[in-house]
């Protein structure tokens, strides 16, 4: 009778159950790998962490100040020459964000008091080396910041600074 029903181009009930199920675990298979796929994508929007932050016009920001960027996760430096340094907020002990003092013109740690000059240079340990930076660029009289790559480095050399 199956066989019969089969080759009258019938489906069974079981058959058609089995269909059923195939198809709604191929939706839900798609709906666990594309809700995957963007949880796992790197975050790389321009204007915050992971992409191009455009920080504002060079003369917004004076000698030897130091300015915040929350969503771009860096502090912009202006150094007494002009130069533009932007170092990343994470300590480069175990990851804590550190706070720029402007009393004591220092960024300091709160977990293991870890400090750093104006330049991201250890002034007092455990943090083992300068805070990172990110690669700098100024066009047309614009301060960018590029933070999809992080610089690592020992201590600050003026090469690192970037000029107008
Ligand atoms: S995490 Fe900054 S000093 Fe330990």
């Amino acid at each position: 009778m199956n066989d019969k029903k089969k080759e009258q181009g019938q489906l069974s009930r079981r058959d058609f159950l089995k269909m059923g199920v195939s198809a709604l675990s191929f939706v839900a298979l798609l709906e666990v790998g594309g809700a995957s796929l963007l949880f796992m994508r790197p975050r790389s929007g321009d204007g915050e962490y992971g992409g191009l932050v455009s920080a504002g016009a060079v003369d917004s920001f004076s000698p030897g100040s130091v300015t915040e960027f929350p969503d771009g996760r860096f502090y912009l430096v202006r150094a007494s020459d002009g130069g533009f340094l932007a170092m990343y907020r994470r300590c480069t002990h175990l990851g804590c964000n550190v706070k720029w003092e402007v009393e004591q013109n220092r960024f300091f740690c709160p977990c293991h008091a870890s400090s750093f000059n104006l330049l991201g240079e250890v002034e007092n340990p455990p943090a083992p080396s300068a805070l990172d930076t990110f690669a700098v660029h100024i066009n047309e009289s614009q301060v960018v910041v590029d933070t999809s790559r992080i610089q690592n480095r020992d201590g600050f050399a003026p090469e690192q600074l970037a000029y107008g």
